[in-house]
């Protein structure tokens, strides 16, 4: 059976069609085309499929469609503003924190949530805030190291 549900990504208002049982992931990706989210695992392993729902992070595989009704959510199809890189993503291509970048997506919404909420956040801040996301290839220095720089650009934007 076919849900239909309403919410907002990135900024803009979606409706669209559920199926029963279908997560999040699968319906960002195949019915709404937003193909900025990946899938590593499919079962709430890797962090690869982290979203913001409301501001928080979630992992998309495991939620739910129909759950989102109403809410907003965020991916990285919406981190850039126009011609401009969201300074995590600026932050990311200077310390070389993406090598084969399937984690990349995942590792940038849950920074971005945590510098949402802290712009000064401690190294301890931002490896807890990363705790449930896996790289398989950068060793994670440079991704934290990156976060802390773009924590720099938060606070001399805000
Ligand atoms: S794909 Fe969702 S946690 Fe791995
Ligand atoms: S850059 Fe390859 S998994 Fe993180």
């Amino acid at each position: 059976m076919k849900t239909p549900i309403q919410f907002r990504l990135n900024g803009e208002e979606v409706a669209t069609f559920a199926e029963g049982g279908a997560n999040l992931l699968d319906t960002l990706r195949e019915t709404i085309g937003d193909l900025s989210v990946k899938g590593g695992c499919w079962h709430g392993s890797c962090g690869a499929c982290t979203v913001l729902i409301d501001g928080a992070p979630r992992l998309a595989c495991m939620t739910l469609a129909e759950t989102v009704a109403g809410r907003s959510i965020e991916t990285t199809a919406g981190l850039r503003q126009g011609a401009e890189l969201h300074p995590l993503q600026t932050a990311f291509m200077e310390h070389f924190a993406a090598q084969c970048g399937y984690c990349t997506p995942g590792m940038l919404m849950a920074a971005k949530a945590l510098l949402d909420r802290n712009s000064s956040p401690s190294r301890e801040d931002v490896v807890d805030a990363l705790g449930g996301n896996i790289c398989r290839c950068t060793g994670y220095e440079p991704i934290i190291q990156a976060v802390l720089d773009a924590a720099r650009g938060y606070r001399r934007s805000a």
